[in-house]
């Protein structure tokens, strides 16, 4: 359906994780708006659910699938994989398996795709790290609140200063250790804010100032990401986005769609995607 614009790695697909090991905080619909936005601009995508419970990458793009059919649209489409996890065998041989098994997959895209999305479940898995450590690019999206910074590093009550790493930073530290080994490869590695609501003001610029230091400590690029908005999970039904509006018949854009579409345009410039600026000029 793409033409494919290439990107600027010659190694084949470029791999942008999802992760954080919470639910809720808004992996799969970022997931989902940063697969469209690829797509749209004319980029080759596959995506790997690794969430095999809740599947909800997977089931926002059979949703377009289902979609596009019923209405007779021509919707922009990534080639969608379900990789459950391993259930047979020792524990050993289960991450075994798992590690081949996901490894497998991403080599079989890798030459085929411009980028290859893999959105991991909200916890530790085997799967997960290995999906962590074949990350160029990971994307973390965290809520406005200290449950989800608590995942980062722990932060002292009274002053807000940071006081040690949490379990998923050691695990992205691990994950960069193992992937240094493996190929002298980086993982860049991108906490956007998700779910940012327009009241709460204090609480809102504490956990902006928290996750501001954190960056420097942790090594990970902070973004604005996305706001609280209606738009972002009603058209899930239809697995459609707001980038697709323009080809999706007669929607009526409100202001807060407008802003949602220059946050996510805002997103995929912050992104720093190999390809995607050389793409959005051309575009232009
Ligand atoms: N920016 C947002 N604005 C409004 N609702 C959102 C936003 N991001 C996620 N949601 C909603 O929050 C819930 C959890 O999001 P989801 O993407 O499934 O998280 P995860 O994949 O991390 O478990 C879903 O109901 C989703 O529609
Ligand atoms: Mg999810």
């Amino acid at each position: 359906m793409n033409q494919g614009v290439k990107t600027t790695k010659n190694n084949g697909a470029h791999i942008i994780v999802v992760g954080n090991e919470k639910g809720g905080s808004g992996k799969s619909t970022s997931a989902m708006h940063i697969v469209v936005s690829l797509l749209e601009r004319g980029f080759t995508v596959a995506i790997i659910d690794l969430d095999a419970r809740q599947k909800s990458l997977a089931r926002y793009i059979e949703n377009r699938q289902d979609y596009a059919a019923e209405h007779g649209l021509k919707l922009t489409m990534p080639d969608a994989h379900v990789l459950p996890r391993s259930e047979e065998g020792s524990a050993a041989e289960m991450e075994q398996k798992d590690e081949e098994n996901l490894l497998t997959l991403i080599g079989n895209l890798q030459n085929e795709y411009d980028y290859i999305l893999i959105d991991c479940p909200g916890s530790d898995t085997f799967l997960s790290r290995v999906a962590h450590m074949s990350a160029d690019t990971l994307i973390t999206p965290v809520n406005d609140s200290f449950v989800d910074v608590d995942l980062l590093a722990k932060v002292n009550p009274d002053t807000y200063q940071v006081e040690k790493l949490s379990l998923y930073s050691e695990m992205v530290w691990e994950a960069r250790k193992k992937r240094a080994l493996k190929d002298r490869g980086t993982i860049d590695w991108v906490v956007m804010r998700n779910r940012t609501s327009a009241l709460d003001a204090k609480n809102k610029r504490r956990v902006h100032e928290v996750l501001n230091q954190l960056q420097k400590r942790v090594a990970f690029r902070y973004v604005p990401g996305l706001g609280e908005r209606v738009i972002y999970r009603e058209l899930f039904p239809k697995g459609l986005t707001l980038v697709d509006f323009r080809d999706s018949g007669n929607q009526k854009m409100t202001m807060s769609h407008v802003a949602a579409r220059q946050e996510i345009r805002r997103l995929m410039d912050d992104l720093k995607l190999a390809g995607w600026h050389k793409a959005a000029a051309a575009a232009e």
